[in-house]
């Protein structure tokens, strides 16, 4: 494509920036950027940018008056079950996952800026005495679960693990995988996709270039979900595979119940379309999305959209109005997701002011201190509205969610708490199971051993326990690596 041909294309949509370099390319960088350049539809490119900033001048107003908590009929809460209950939801679940009808939809397509790791953070190990990553812990919490379902319903269902991945972290989170030989799943039962991207705009809605030749672009959003599902045919497996139900969450939780049993079964018993697992925050400052009504439709609203007075209003009990957390751990059925993959055009577009690496007048890359542009997201929940039968799952934050965000010099969200959270679960999970234990011992569980605390009695009933760290393996990885103990 010749420099004129492109810069008729850029200078009728203002974006003719892009090219300003072209005299000083080589043959080689010139393909590359004109190949970028056709890729994009730069109408298409413009309307985003304006849809994403009428978004966000919304966002502003604060909700208040419209404002309602999920209705009593719509929401559980595992603490307040009976055993009963949470069994015969447990059955549900396991029974679904017998027959093969459970997906898991994996989020790694972030960029991870936070934890500054440099790989995809699913390949994160936070020092736990197995030095198990975030990817194998929940490989191996697939491969329990299913265990469990075959053992209770004689039926060898396979739990397909769907990963979303994106141009940053496609190629390593293959190869990690690969070398790992899939954590020891079947290769067949996981399927890798690619999400899309988002150019980056300066304020003024000029897209960036990262290099000369090269646009820079980021992931968009995890509620690129829908739109990935559908471009790269993962609807059509799922169909094909007769699956009914799909748990999605992030890759960064360490304590999440992959596939969780209990969740499916709440949700198909309760015949929901979309549904949210939830914590109570634990204060009206806690800076987390809720979830809530708003007009009489599903939305998780930020903290910072929330007046005062909501985030502080109490119900009679004492509890928050507005309590229930949202902690990126939904349930989809198929039928919702092939009807949401339609619409997902019309997902709201959020901005978020971030420090871009551009190029300078003098043709040499920078990153910029100070935020120089906006990335542009959809968010996973903003669907959550189209729903017909929204239901939510509030669950206990010690055993269901710890969240790997940033690196530990911010002393939260950071691989000591995570580390930490897990450690102090599963000394929980050895008392129950009535073994001793002082908060000074550090011992891991291993998920192919247990998911839940349970399947460690016979192990731990009447021990003590005073190596510190520990590893209780499985019985199989016993065999293969050696007894339980030290590492
Ligand atoms: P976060 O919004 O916390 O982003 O993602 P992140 O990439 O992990 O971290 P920062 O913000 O760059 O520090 C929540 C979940 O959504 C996934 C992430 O991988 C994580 O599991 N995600 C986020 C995607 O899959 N794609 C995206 O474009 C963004």
């Amino acid at each position: 494509m010749s420099y004129e041909n492109l810069l008729s294309i850029l200078s009728a949509h203002g974006q003719e920036q892009l090219i300003k370099y072209w005299p000083e390319l080589s043959e080689n960088e010139r393909e590359q950027l004109s190949s970028e350049i056709l890729n994009l539809d730069f109408g298409e490119v413009n309307e985003i940018f304006r849809r994403a900033n009428e978004t966000s001048k919304v966002i502003f107003d604060k909700l208040d008056n419209d404002l309602k908590p999920i209705p009593q009929t719509h929401y559980e809460s595992v603490p307040n079950l009976n055993v009963e209950k949470i069994e015969e939801y447990e059955n549900t679940g396991l029974k679904e996952i017998s027959e093969g009808r459970v997906g898991v939809l994996l989020l790694a397509g972030g960029q991870a800026t936070r934890l500054g790791f440099g790989h995809p953070k699913g390949m994160y190990d936070v020092g736990l005495p197995s030095r198990k990553t975030l990817f194998q812990i929940q490989g191996e919490r697939i491969r329990r679960i299913q265990n469990m379902a075959t053992e209770k319903y004689g039926k060898e269902g396979k739990i397909t693990w769907y990963i979303m991945t994106s141009e940053h972290t496609m190629g390593p989170t293959a190869e990690f995988f690969k070398s790992h030989s899939y954590f020891g799943l079947n290769k067949d039962d996981i399927v890798f996709f690619k999400q899309g991207t988002f150019p980056c705009y300066d304020f003024n809605g000029k897209v960036i270039l990262a290099k000369k030749y090269h646009i820079n672009s980021a992931p968009d959003g995890n509620g690129g979900l829908y739109r990935a599902l559908k471009a790269e045919g993962v609807l059509e497996d799922i169909a094909g595979r007769g699956i009914k139900h799909l748990h999605a969450h992030s890759v960064d939780n360490i304590l999440i119940k992959v596939a969780d049993p209990v969740f499916i079964g709440y949700c198909s018993s309760k015949n929901a379309d979309c549904a949210a697992k939830v914590v109570s925050k634990s204060s009206p400052s806690e800076a987390v999305g809720v979830v809530c009504r708003v007009n009489g439709h599903y939305k998780v609203v930020e903290y910072s959209e929330l007046t005062d007075e909501a985030a502080e209003s109490r119900e009679p009990d004492g509890r928050l109005t507005f309590s229930a957390g949202n902690i990126c751990n939904h349930y989809f059925s198929s039928e919702f997701l092939a009807k949401i993959c339609n619409y997902e055009s019309k997902l709201k577009l959020h901005v978020a002011k971030k420090k871009i690496p551009y190029v300078d007048a003098n043709g040499v890359c920078q990153k910029p201190a100070e935020s120089n542009g906006i990335k542009i997201e959809k968010f996973i929940f903003d669907v959550f509205e189209f729903a017909e039968n929204f239901i939510c799952l509030e669950v206990a934050r010690d055993v269901e969610f710890s969240a790997l965000k940033n690196a530990d010099s911010a002393k939260k969200d950071c691989p000591s708490t995570a580390r930490e959270d897990l450690l102090r679960l599963h000394r929980k999970y050895i008392r129950q199971a009535g073994g001793e234990i002082t908060d000074d011992v550090d011992i891991e569980i291993s998920p192919l051993l247990s998911y839940g605390g349970e399947n460690i009695e016979e192990l731990v009933k009447n021990e003590v326990f005073t190596i510190s760290p520990f590893h209780l393996k499985s019985y199989e990885e016993a065999a293969t690596n050696g007894v339980n103990g030290k590492h």
